[in-house]
Formats: structure tokens, sequence, C-alpha cells
């Protein structure tokens, strides 16, 4: 093997990950899950003490992982967040992007503001457009992974990404823009071995703050009940390790007694 060949041998795979609320959810199951595949993790959120804490986390488990978090999700912040990941692994390719990042706004149509509706479309969609341009030009110049592809980028969506309802105007609108987006993308990048995909959760997702509101002691228990968010994180696994001949653009993901 020549020394470049026993070079690129050895660079390891990053996962980066951007949005995990208090860090109970899918974005740190995430983060978690695929380090414990081998991966190194970056963590970019909004909240510098879920970011740490996570990162903590996975190191004192065995795991790589570091936090970059940023203040808000600027297409300039998630660029210097993707340079100081970029130059904090050297040896290592980001082969992976979860965006899970997102905002919402329940409401009746005639009590949204314009402020409302800015942050919704600013977090869910302008926010995505800057991770997926970061994460495909991180992708676009390595060579293929195993073969496959040169890297997976993964979208969290809502059952809002498909449906409108009573109070999900803004919020729907945000998380259809995303899903509009990651189809775009999948169009124009699968044919350059880029593999972009978007999963809507379609259901309530068991996380310490939907724990808080959720009176129905049931839901907790109940697993058919609630999306627990480590399920999430293997099928984001999974589609990460999907190959070039059949690879998913959507899915949905459910509990098995959701009603609707
Ligand atoms: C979630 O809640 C549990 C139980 O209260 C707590 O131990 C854990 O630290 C919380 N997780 C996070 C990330 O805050």
């Amino acid at each position: 093997m020549s020394a470049a060949a026993a070079a690129s041998a050895v660079r390891r795979s990053i996962l980066v990950v951007a949005g995990i609320g208090d860090g109970s959810g899918t974005g740190a199951s995430t983060a978690r899950l695929f380090a414990k595949n081998g991966y190194r993790v970056a963590v970019i959120s909004r909240s510098p003490e879920a970011t740490s804490k996570t990162a903590e986390g996975i190191n004192s488990d065995g795991g790589e992982a570091a936090a970059f978090p940023i203040k808000s999700y600027t297409h300039e912040e998630i660029h210097s967040a993707f340079n100081a990941i970029k130059g904090h692994w050297k040896d290592s390719d980001i082969r992976v992007g979860v965006f899970n990042a997102g905002s919402g706004v329940w409401k009746g149509f005639l009590d949204i503001t314009e402020e409302d509706l800015k942050k919704s479309l600013d977090t869910n969609i302008v926010a995505a457009f800057g991770f997926a341009r970061e994460s495909i030009l991180a992708f676009k110049d390595l060579p293929l992974l195993d073969g496959q592809k040169k890297g997976t980028l993964i979208f969290t969506g809502a059952t809002a990404s498909v449906r409108g309802n009573k109070v999900t105007s803004a919020f729907a609108a945000g998380k259809h823009g995303v899903r509009a987006l990651s189809q775009s993308l999948a169009k124009e990048f699968g044919p350059q071995d880029i593999h972009v995909a978007h999963a809507i959760i379609d259901g309530g997702i068991l996380t310490n703050l939907t724990k808080s509101f959720n009176k129905d002691p049931e839901w907790e228990e109940n697993v058919a009940k609630r999306l627990d968010p480590n399920s999430i994180a293997k099928s984001y696994l999974y589609l990460a390790g999907q190959d070039r001949s059949a690879w998913t653009w959507e899915l949905d993901l459910r509990p098995a007694h959701e009603k609707w």
C-alpha cells in the first residue's frame, strides 16, 4: 500500500449534528449512536450547556465528540462552525450531516405575528440551507466511502412537513420548506454521489421536555405510543449506511399505536 493509500485508509468519519435541544432528544441520541459506531461527532447547537454536556457524555463513554456552540443559525455562524470542525479533526472527513434544528410556534393563524413567522422560517429553512451548503461543500471533493457515496445529509422532518393543521401555519410552512429543500438537493446531488434524505417524524418524541408536558403517564411508559429518540437514531444510522444502488430520499417514522 502506498503512503497516500495508507493515510487515506485511516481517515475517520465525522458526523456533524445540528440541533440538540436540551440534550435529551433526537440530536443527542444520534450523536451517541454514531459515536458508538466509530464516528467522531461534532455537536452544533444554540445551547452551550447542552452542547458541551452531550459531547462530554460521549467522551466519558469512550467515544469522541466535540462541542461547537453557536449563537444563532446564520450562514456565517454555520460556516465558522464547519471550519472549526475541520480544524479540530484534520485527519478525518465530514461524512454525515444531520440537520435536526427546528423552531415551532403553535398558534391560530390570526395570532401569528411577522416575528413568529420569521423565526420559523429562519430556523427551519434559512438555517437548513446554510447547513446543507456546508455539508455538501465538505462532501463534494471526497472520494467515495466504501465505494458508495461521498456523504449523507439527513433532515429531521415532522408531521407538519407534509400536513398543515389548525395551529401550525408558521411551523408547517417552515417544515414544508425543509422537505422541499431536501427533495431538490436529493435530485441535484444524487448524481454527484451525495445521499440526501428526509425523515418525517410523525408523532410525539419522548424527551425531557415532552415528558414534562404530557399528562398521560401511559404515553411515557408505553413504547408504542411515542417515538424513542434512540430508535430514530437507529434509522439515521441505517440511512447513512445505505448503498448507492437503493437509497432512500424519504422515510417516515411513527409509533405503532399512533392514531392517525
Ligand atoms: C433528563 O431527565 C433525566 C431525569 O430527570 C436526567 O437525569 C437527565 O440528566 C436529563 N437529561 C438532560 C439531557 O438534561
